[in-house]
C-alpha cells in the first residue's frame, strides 16, 4: 500500500483581497503535493474557504447582499486565482457546506460533554478582521497587536473552551517534539509569548451577530469562527460523517502549511482541540514568512498589489510559481518588486534554462537532422561532473522537499542546469561539427539532452507547463519522466525525433516592461477611484422614512404647451396641465427634447417644490429625468395613461 501524505493550506477568507502573498501558501502546498506524487505517495492535499464571522457579516452588509450571496462569488474568484496558478489540491472545503457544518456542531458538541467547555460573562476586546480576542493588557496602544487596528469593547456572555487546562501538555508538546512545530523560532515564540506567561480560557462563541454555524446546545450563539475554522481539517475527511474512511485513511495531517500570523491558532488552540477530543496530533505545523512590497506585509489595504491573475496572464503561471518558491527564503521574509519579478525570469528561466532547451535541441535538430544521438559508449572526463550532479540530483532535492525548502530544492536543480551551460562552453558543439567529428559531437549533445531531461523531471512539481516543452522537443516518453527513471545517468533513447523547442521562456525587455506595469497600475487606480465615485452616487445617500418621502408632492401632468427659453439654450419652458389647473415649469432638457416632441407627453412633476425664477420666468416645480453615466436623459413618465393629477407615490 501505498504511504498517505496528507497536506494542508488554512481555509483563505472570502475577501476578495487576494495577491501576489496570499498564493504563497498554497503555491507551496502545490509543489510539495506534486512532490509526494511524484514519490509514490498517496497524497490529499486539501484548501478552502473560511466563510462565516463577523468580518464576512460586515463586508455583505455593506454591500447590500446576504453573507452567501458575497461569500458564493468569491469563492468563484478564489478558485478562478488556483485554476491559474494550476493549483492541483484534491479537495476545496467550504465552512458553508452542509458536511461541515454538521460535524463543527458535534464537535462543539463532544468538547462540551467532555466538560471542556462551560458558560460565563465575557469582557474583552474583539478585533473583527483578525476576529481574535484580546484582554486590555494585550493591547498595543489600545489596538489589536497583531495587525494595529481598532478593536471593539465586547460583553456577552458567552461559552468558553478550557484552554487552560492543556497548558502544560502544550508546553510539553512544544518543548520535547521540535518537529512538531517548525521553523524552531515560532517554537519560542510561542512558549515564551503565550504559553509560559499562562493562558486563559477561549471565549468559543458569539452572541452579538448571526453569521455563524449554531451553538448545538444554546441557539442564540454562535460558535467562534477560529473553532469553526480549524475543524476544516478533519471535517473535510468525514470526521464525525456517516463516512469517516478518508479521515481514518489519512488523519493526523503530515503538514499544516501557514502564515507565521496564525501559528499560535494552529500550535496551541488547535492541538488543545484535538487533546480535548482524544484525536492525534498534527505531525507538522509550519509556519512561513510573509511577501513584503514595500516594508510591510503585502496586502490590498496597504495599496501594494500584485494582481496574481494579472501576472500570470503577462508571464505564465510557472514564472509566477517559480518566483514564489524560489525569491523567499524558506521560513522567512521575502520582498516582491516588479524588477525582481523580472530579473528572476530573465536570469533564471530565460537564460539558463530556456536558452539551454532551446540551444541544445536546435544543435540536435540541424547537426543530427532531428534525430538523437545514441547514448555514448565512453564517458571522457569533462563529462564527469554533469554526469555526477544530474544523477545525485534526486536524493538532494528531495531531502530539501522533506525539509520543506523549496528554494533551495529550486536552486540545486539550477546548479545542474548552470553546469550544462558551462559544459557547452567547455565542449564547443560547433567546434566538433567544424572539426567533424561526429562522434564526440553526438556524445556531448547526448549528454546535454539527458541533463535536461533529468532536470525538466525534477521542475515538474514547481513548473506545471514548460517541463512539458523540454519533453515534446526530445520526444521524451511518459516512463522517463518519472523520479525512478533519473537515478541513473542515461535513459534517452537514441533515434527519436528532436525538433527544436521555441519560446520555452521569452526574453522581456525590463525596463519596457516595467514601463507597461507603471501603466497598467495607473490605469487600475484611475478606474478604482472612478468606481468609487459611481458607488457614492448610489448608495450613499442617507436613508429616509417613509415620512420623509411623503414630504414629496409628486404629481403626473401633461404638457401642453413647450417652447425655447429665449438667450437660454439648454432651457425649455413647459406649459403643465394637472387635471385642469396649469402651470409653468422651466426644464434643462433643451438639448434631449424637442418642444414638438413633448407636446402631448405624460411626464412627473414635483408639484409642491418652492418657485424660482429661472431667466425671468417662475418655475413652479420640477420634472423628473433619469440621465446615465454616458450622458443619455429621459423623462421619466407612467408607462400607462393615467389621468393627469394622478398623485405619484
Ligand atoms: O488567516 N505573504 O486566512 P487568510 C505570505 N481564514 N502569505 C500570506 C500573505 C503574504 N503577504 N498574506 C496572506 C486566515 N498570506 C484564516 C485561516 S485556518 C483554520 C483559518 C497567507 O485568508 C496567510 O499567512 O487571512 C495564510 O497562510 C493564507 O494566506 C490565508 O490567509
Ligand atoms: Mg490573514
Amino acid at each position: 500500500m501505498k504511504d498517505k501524505f496528507y497536506i494542508t493550506t488554512p481555509i483563505y477568507y472570502p475577501s476578495g483581497n487576494w495577491h501576489l502573498g496570499t498564493c504563497y501558501t498554497t503555491v507551496i502546498c502545490d509543489a510539495l503535493a506534486r512532490f509526494k506524487r511524484m514519490q509514490g505517495k498517496d497524497v490529499f492535499y486539501l484548501t478552502g474557504t473560511d466563510e462565516h464571522g463577523q468580518k464576512i457579516e460586515k463586508v455583505a452588509e455593506s454591500a447590500g447582499i446576504t453573507p452567501k450571496e458575497y461569500v458564493d462569488k468569491q469563492v468563484d474568484i478564489l478558485k478562478n486565482v488556483w485554476k491559474t496558478l494550476n493549483i492541483s489540491y484534491d479537495k476545496f472545503i467550504r465552512t458553508t457546506d452542509k458536511e461541515h457544518e454538521e460535524a463543527v456542531s458535534k464537535i462543539f458538541k463532544k468538547l462540551y460533554d467532555k466538560g471542556d467547555i462551560y458558560k460565563s460573562e465575557y469582557e474583552g476586546w474583539y478585533c473583527v478582521p483578525c476576529e481574535s480576542f484580546w484582554t486590555k493588557t494585550q493591547l498595543k496602544d489600545g489596538k489589536c497587536p497583531d495587525c494595529g487596528r481598532d478593536v471593539e469593547l465586547t460583553k456577552e456572555t458567552s461559552y468558553f473552551f478550557r484552554l487552560s487546562k492543556y497548558r502544560d501538555k502544550l508546553i510539553d508538546l512544544l518543548e520535547n517534539n521540535p518537529e512538531f512545530l517548525q521553523p524552531k523560532s515560532r517554537q519560542n515564540e510561542m512558549l515564551n509569548n503565550f504559553l509560559r506567561p499562562g493562558l486563559q480560557d477561549l471565549c468559543v462563541s458569539r452572541s452579538s451577530f448571526k453569521w455563524g454555524i449554531p451553538v448545538p446546545i444554546d441557539k442564540e450563539h454562535v460558535i467562534y469562527v477560529w473553532i469553526d475554522a480549524l475543524s476544516n481539517y478533519i471535517t473535510a475527511l468525514g470526521y464525525l460523517s456517516d463516512d469517516d474512511s478518508k479521515f481514518r485513511k489519512y488523519w493526523p495531517a503530515d503538514i499544516h502549511m501557514m502564515g507565521k500570523e496564525i501559528v499560535r491558532f494552529h500550535s496551541i488552540i488547535w492541538p488543545a482541540i484535538l487533546m480535548s477530543l482524544d484525536l492525534p496530533l498534527p505531525k507538522k505545523v509550519y509556519g512561513h514568512g510573509w511577501l513584503i512590497m514595500d516594508g510591510g506585509k503585502m496586502s490590498k489595504s496597504k495599496g501594494n498589489i500584485a494582481d496574481p491573475i494579472e501576472l500570470t496572464r503577462r508571464y505564465g503561471a510557472d514564472a509566477i510559481r517559480y518566483f514564489l518558491l524560489r525569491e523567499i527564503p524558506f521560513g522567512q521574509d521575502g520582498s516582491y518588486s516588479n524588477r525582481a519579478l523580472l530579473t528572476r525570469i530573465n536570469a533564471d528561466l530565460v537564460n539558463d534554462y530556456g536558452n539551454l532547451v532551446s540551444r541544445t535541441s536546435a544543435m540536435i535538430a540541424q547537426y543530427f537532422d532531428g534525430v538523437m544521438p545514441t547514448k555514448p559508449a565512453d564517458v571522457l572526463d569533462e563529462d564527469k561532473e554533469l554526469i555526477n550532479i544530474a544523477e545525485g540530483l534526486y536524493n538532494k532535492v528531495a531531502d530539501y522537499m522533506d525539509a520543506l525548502d523549496a528554494p533551495n530544492a529550486l536552486n540545486e536543480i539550477w546548479k545542474l542546469f548552470i553546469r550544462a551551460n558551462k559544459y557547452i562552453d567547455e565542449t564547443m558543439p560547433w567546434v566538433l561539427n567544424k572539426n567533424g567529428d561526429k562522434e564526440r559531437l553526438g556524445a556531448v549533445l547526448y549528454n546535454l539532452a539527458e541533463a535536461i531531461r533529468i532536470g525538466s523531471v525534477l521542475l515538474q512539481p514547481y513548473l506545471t507547463e514548460t517541463p512539458e516543452k523540454a519533453f515534446k522537443a526530445f520526444s521524451i516518453p511518459d516512463e522517463l519522466k518519472t523520479f525512478d527513471s533519473i537515478l541513473k545517468f542515461g535513459g534517452i533513447k537514441g533515434g527519436v525525433t528532436v525538433t527544436k523547442a521555441e519560446h520555452v521562456f521569452d526574453r522581456i525587455d525590463i525596463d519596457k516592461e516595467l514601463a507597461d506595469m507603471d501603466k497598467y497600475i495607473e490605469e487600475q487606480e484611475k478606474a478604482k477611484a472612478e468606481k468609487e465615485v459611481k458607488t457614492e452616487n448610489v448608495v450613499k445617500l442617507d436613508e429616509i422614512t417613509i415620512e420623509d418621502f411623503a414630504k414629496l408632492d409628486l404629481r403626473v401632468a401633461e404638457v401642453v404647451a413647450a417652447e425655447k427659453v429665449e438667450k437660454a439654450d439648454k432651457l425649455l419652458k413647459l406649459t403643465l396641465d394637472l387635471n385642469g389647473a396649469t402651470r409653468t415649469v422651466v426644464s434643462g432638457i433643451s438639448k434631449w427634447y424637442a418642444p414638438d416632441d413633448l407636446v402631448g407627453a405624460s411626464v412627473v412633476v414635483v408639484a409642491n417644490l418652492k418657485p424660482v425664477k429661472l431667466r425671468g420666468i417662475e418655475s413652479m416645480g420640477m420634472i423628473l429625468c433619469a440621465e446615465d453615466d454616458d450622458g443619455n436623459l429621459s423623462i421619466v413618465a407612467p408607462v400607462k395613461k393615467v389621468k393627469s393629477g394622478s398623485k405619484v407615490r
